[in-house]
């Protein structure tokens, strides 16, 4: 789908996102011509500074992170001559006289209101934006993560953002879901009829979700503190790869259909009680340990920490799914910082089968699909296979498929897709209203056992695979991470 002449205004537009993502996979889709000629870039920030200063921060900051194999002068200036700076202050109303002036007031040009600000300013933003008269029909709104710190935070972002636009204008951004794997996961499950009959709990014996970093918090510590893996990766970016591994069928690709599909899922995940919590959730926190052979500092002794927080670095959890389909299946999910190495991953493990005929000499290993987001794009998957030669012997052997190297066509960062969807005005992409409230209903009662706990979160060394009581969890159940096995 063409996407039409548009002014696109960012918010916190000088800030570390826009100059590392946004801006950066606003460039790649003018190199790709993606954009028209007379689409436009605000970019907000508080300081009153010339567009020139300001073009000096992009050239400064941003554009180290475009990929040097697409940076091409002559793009880079037209790019640049799509962005203006205005400067307002999103408390002051009257400042966003200087955002009227700078936007064209045409209801064939798209206007995209993009909230890379603390979720705290939402409301005021929207709510200024609307006496200024920039609120109308043709505007669509970006909400960036953190949406809220807690159930009763998001609603109340949703009511306020809701007053001025409807929900086909509000596009709340998991960047996990523009990610190309993922998408990839769902043309597996419905581009072919292989897996379908088999994704279900008389053929699954279990799911493994984990997204694992090697990096620390060092220079992000004011925010993540008060955040913590739990509502920074798994209130969303897990649950959201949890919905489409375990999501029925959607009727089509459109927006609704999907959605309602990711929402049964989250309304089907098993509450945790008091009871249930100690033994199917496990928290934990970095120390100083070596990454990659490099000493690196505990989480309490980073740069600006507090040397007492609690804030958990690591999360792993058991969820169930109480359907026809999944009852039974545990989900194990797990995140960290500082952790062995970087990956994120889906492994959907089979059952064995139900009578092995070899099993006089070969241990059979269940087939095992393994769905690989991050670092390399691609599929494995385990078989068995005889061994050459005399005898009847089995071994497992991996099929894999990677998918840089089958498709030699440049890869989309998620940020493009997603930006190239807003513009579009696709929301298949994009989490609705009762999507995050159902995810912050799932994790409302861990976060408060949390509060109400007197222990802290376990000490795991930086470069490990997080606390032992992780591997416990999974233990219980006769099995072992991917990473440990
Ligand atoms: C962000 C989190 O949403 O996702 C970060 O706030 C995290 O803490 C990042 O590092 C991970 O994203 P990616 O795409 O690098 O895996």
């Amino acid at each position: 789908m063409a996407i039409s002449d548009f002014d696109l205004v960012l918010f916190g537009g000088t800030g570390d996102l826009a100059m590392r993502k946004l801006l950066p996979a606003l460039y790649a889709r003018d190199r790709a011509r993606d954009l028209m000629p007379s689409a436009r870039i605000i970019c907000i920030g508080r300081d009153n500074k010339s567009n020139e200063d300001f073009l000096q921060i992009v050239e400064k900051n941003s554009k180290p992170h475009v990929s040097s194999a697409t940076l091409d002068a002559d793009v880079w200036q037209r790019f640049c001559g799509r962005i203006q700076y205005v400067s307002l202050n999103a408390k002051e109303p009257a400042t966003y006289q200087n955002l009227v002036a700078a936007m064209r007031d045409d209801p064939a040009i798209s206007r995209v209101f993009y909230l890379a600000t603390p979720p705290t300013l939402f409301s005021m933003i929207c709510d200024n934006l609307s006496q200024a008269g920039l609120a109308t029909a043709n505007a669509r709104v970006v909400l960036e993560k953190p949406l809220g710190h807690d159930l009763e935070s998001a609603k109340d972002i949703n009511k306020q953002v809701g007053r001025y636009f409807n929900e086909s204008q509000i596009f709340r951004i998991d960047h996990y879901l523009g990610k190309e794997a993922v998408q990839n996961l769902l043309a597996l499950r419905f581009g072919n009829v292989l897996f379908e009959p088999l994704w279900r709990r008389e053929w699954i014996s279990d799911v493994q979700i984990t997204i694992a970093e090697e990096l620390g918090v060092g220079g992000r510590f004011d925010y993540y503190d008060t955040s913590g893996a739990l509502r920074d990766m798994l209130q969303n970016h897990l649950l959201q790869l949890l919905c489409i591994v375990a999501m029925e069928p959607p009727v089509s690709n459109s927006a609704d259909s999907v959605r309602d599909e990711k929402l049964k899922v989250l309304r089907s995940l098993k509450r945790f009680t008091p009871s249930t919590l100690a033994m199917n959730v496990v928290r934990g926190q970095y120390r100083a340990g070596h990454v990659n052979g490099v000493a690196v500092p505990g989480y309490r002794k980073e740069e600006d920490a507090n040397p007492d927080s609690r804030t958990e670095t690591f999360v792993a959890v058991k969820a169930e799914i109480d359907t026809w389909r999944w009852a039974g299946v545990p989900f194990y999910l797990r995140t960290g910082k500082r952790m062995a190495d970087s990956l994120a991953e889906i492994v959907v493990r089979f059952k064995s089968v139900p009578h092995s005929i070899f099993a006089h000499n070969s241990r059979s290993t269940p087939n095992c699909l393994v769905i690989r987001l991050q670092p390399d794009e691609g599929l494995h998957m385990n078989l068995m296979a005889k061994t050459p030669g005399d005898g009847m012997r089995l071994k497992p052997v991996e099929l894999e498929l990677d998918f840089r190297e089958k498709f030699k066509t440049p890869r989309m960062e998620a940020y493009e897709r997603l930006l190239l969807d807003v513009l579009r005005g696709q929301l298949t992409l994009f989490m609705r209203s009762d999507e995050l409230e159902a995810a912050w209903e799932w994790v409302e009662p861990i976060l408060e056992h949390w509060d109400q706990e007197e222990s802290d979160p376990i000490p795991y060394s930086a470069g490990t695979w997080g606390p032992a009581a992780a591997s416990a969890l999974i233990g219980r159940d006769g099995l072992q991470w991917r990473e440990e096995a």
